[in-house]
């Protein structure tokens, strides 16, 4: 069984409500009969009823198994709003902005998740990056003890050596743009997560990325790597982490022998800590379509409940595959 089967059967294992924002976007509605009919996860689709129900004939999907709930008539949608109004109020946040806001599905989705109406919710099919995480940050906000959400990717590289048979986490890729030392300690702690949880990766060793090898290089880009080491070393001591590393010394054993000798970790690294956005998103789409990668992803992490974005070129099978993982992660 291939990895993206075993999440699957581990979503099947443990039937979890997931809510689709996007409604009356095709891919969504031709998910569903898999989701439902493999009994992945419980859909509830948002939008118009009338509207997803049409489309959905159109193209053929039948979406007899999924709820749908239109934002504006849901009994709950009035207490939404006060709820939205009151944690917001202190940032500007007025009556009618909250209930024009919550009146998008990406605003009541995440907030239905908030309130335990869905377990984990997946968008961005039809929507930006930026626009499916806003309202989850604003309103799920992040996990205990994590100040930043990052985005990982699963990158399964065909024919590799390295890594855990050529299985590798990935972060940051999608969300924070300029993380600080801190912040990206806090990624490799929550990339173990997704490396022992969804991956199965035994032994998770994490390199913080660099173009520099334990001080070959002078600069501060180099010493925010360095500290990010350290301060993943006193944070969360259980975590097997070395850096700064330039990417052919975590990866390959002779490279990481020579140019970080002593090290725990180099030449056998299966997390990869980017030190920033641009880094980690180029990273792996050169990883993906150079090396013919699979990658899964981004799925979101140290958000305070599962939400995850989809790629505006996902394709039906891609979004069947992120509702398992984010049932896995409920
Ligand atoms: N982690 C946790 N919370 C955050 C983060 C973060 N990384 N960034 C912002 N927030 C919180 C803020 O604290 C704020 O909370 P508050 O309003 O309760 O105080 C809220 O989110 C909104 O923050 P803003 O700064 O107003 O939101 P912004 O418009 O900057 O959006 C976002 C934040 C969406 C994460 C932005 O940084 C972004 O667009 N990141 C890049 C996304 C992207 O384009 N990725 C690449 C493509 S993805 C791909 O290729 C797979």
């Amino acid at each position: 069984m291939n990895l993206l089967e075993q999440i699957r059967e581990k979503a099947k294992a443990n039937i979890k409500t997931i809510v689709l924002p996007e409604g009356t976007e095709e891919r969504t509605l031709k998910a569903v009969p898999t989701l439902v009919g493999e009994k992945i996860a419980n859909p509830i689709l948002l939008g118009n009823p009338t509207a997803i129900k049409d489309l959905a004939a159109k193209v053929g999907a039948d979406i007899s198994g999924a709820e749908i709930v239109n934002p504006v008539d849901a009994p709950f949608f009035d207490d939404f709003v006060q709820q939205f109004y009151e944690m917001r109020k202190d940032k500007g946040m007025t009556p009618d902005k909250a209930k024009t806001l919550m009146a998008d599905p990406l605003y009541f989705g995440s907030m239905m998740v908030k309130t335990g109406k869905a377990d984990g919710e997946v968008a961005g099919a039809e929507n930006t990056t930026g626009d499916v995480l806003r309202p989850a940050l604003q309103i799920i906000k992040t996990a205990p003890g994590i100040s930043a959400v990052s985005g990982a990717f699963i990158m399964i590289v065909p024919d590799c050596e390295f890594g855990d048979n050529g299985i590798f986490v990935f972060a940051d890729c999608a969300v924070t743009p300029n993380p600080t030392a801190e912040q990206m300690a806090e990624f490799a702690a929550a990339s173990v997560g997704t490396a022992t949880n969804l991956c199965g990766i035994k032994e998770p060793k994490i390199g913080m990325l660099s173009f520099s090898t334990k001080g070959s290089a002078s600069h501060e880009l180099v010493d925010k790597v360095a500290k990010a080491t350290e301060i993943a070393r006193a944070k969360f001591p259980d975590l097997k982490v070395d850096g700064e590393f330039q990417a052919d010394a975590a990866l390959v054993p002779k490279v990481g022998a020579s140019k970080a000798p002593g090290s725990p970790v180099a030449g056998q690294c299966n997390i990869l800590i980017f030190p920033d956005l641009q880094a980690g998103n180029i990273g792996y789409k050169l990883v993906q379509r150079l090396a013919k990668a699979e990658a899964i992803g981004p799925i979101l992490q140290g958000i305070g409940k599962p939400v995850n974005d989809l790629s505006r070129g996902c394709s039906v099978e891609d979004i069947v595959n992120v509702v398992a993982m984010t049932a896995v992660r409920a």
